[in-house]
């Protein structure tokens, strides 16, 4: 276990499974105390806890519903008794579907905007008191993907919520910035998890995206592949990078 992060109190959303569960384990790794935020899963947050507490760090689970603006605000009162402050934030959970855009509904519009792009807005709004009250380089981070500026099939709906979430994020590093909190995106190129299986032959799909990277043969993108970038972007190694929306996909988008 390196330390890097010691000392430092990280709350990761939709950590019970996939990304999220990849950036809980590889920031307790590196000695930070981290919230494995989950919203029905409790089976699978537990076992993200229970590993990073094996290994020797500290982790605590709090059910919310991001997507609540109730479930939020009592996650952070939950926060603020047990830790005081908090130092990172990583913005995680989605949904949304993967369906064609004459198939959505207004109510499919409204989940999807709301587990992700309004979210991000009141996990920031309700984390700035904790955030601010940490010493140091503090650090938010949100996920997002291909879709924010390119068109992919049936994913319009997460693909706007991704656009969204970019423009908060610069809009986030304007506006809190200089209060020294640093705001970026992490954009992943596709990986295989729960959410990603839904997509109709999505393996055929992973396979032809990681032989498309420009980094040699036989590497696979996968979530601890972006955990790894996420550490990065929430150690002081990243300090002057801010607003900014950093692609891990191996390259694979540079073709045409
Ligand atoms: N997978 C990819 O290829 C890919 C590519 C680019 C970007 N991303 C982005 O990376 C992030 C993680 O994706 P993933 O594929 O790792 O997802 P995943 O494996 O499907 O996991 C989703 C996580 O989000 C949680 N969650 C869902 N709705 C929630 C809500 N309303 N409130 C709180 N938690 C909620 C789930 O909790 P429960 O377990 O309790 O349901 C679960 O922990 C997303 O923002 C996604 O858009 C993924």
């Amino acid at each position: 276990m390196s330390n890097e992060l010691s000392g430092k109190k990280a709350l990761i959303t939709g950590a019970s499974r996939g990304i999220g569960r990849a950036t809980a384990i590889r920031l307790a790794k590196s000695g930070a105390e981290v919230a494995i935020n989950f919203v029905s899963n409790e089976t699978a947050a537990r076992d993200v806890a229970s590993e990073i507490i094996a290994a020797g760090g500290k982790a605590i689970l709090i059910k919310a519903d991001v997507s609540e603006e109730t479930d939020v605000q009592q996650m952070f009162s939950v926060l603020q008794e047990r830790w005081g402050n908090l130092d990172i934030l990583i913005s995680n959970a989605a949904s949304g579907g993967f369906r064609p855009l004459m198939a959505a509904t207004p109510r499919n519009f409204d989940a999807a905007m709301h587990t992700n792009v309004r979210a991000f807005m009141l996990l920031v709004q309700s984390a700035m008191p904790m955030l601010l009250k940490s010493t140091g380089n503090r650090k938010v981070v949100a996920l997002s993907s291909h879709g924010s500026h390119r068109a992919l099939n049936d994913y319009a709906l997460i693909g706007a919520s991704k656009a969204a979430i970019e423009s908060l994020c610069r809009h986030m590093a304007l506006e809190f910035g200089p209060k020294g909190i640093n705001f970026n995106c992490l954009l992943a190129g596709l990986v295989l998890t729960d959410s990603t299986r839904g997509i109709t032959d999505v393996e055929l799909a992973h396979h032809e995206s990681n032989a498309r990277m420009l980094i040699g043969e036989g590497r696979v993108l996968q979530p601890t592949d972006v955990a790894d970038v996420i550490h990065f972007l929430v150690s002081s190694s990243s300090d002057l990078i801010q607003g900014q929306v950093i692609t891990v996909d191996g390259g694979m988008s540079l073709r045409l």
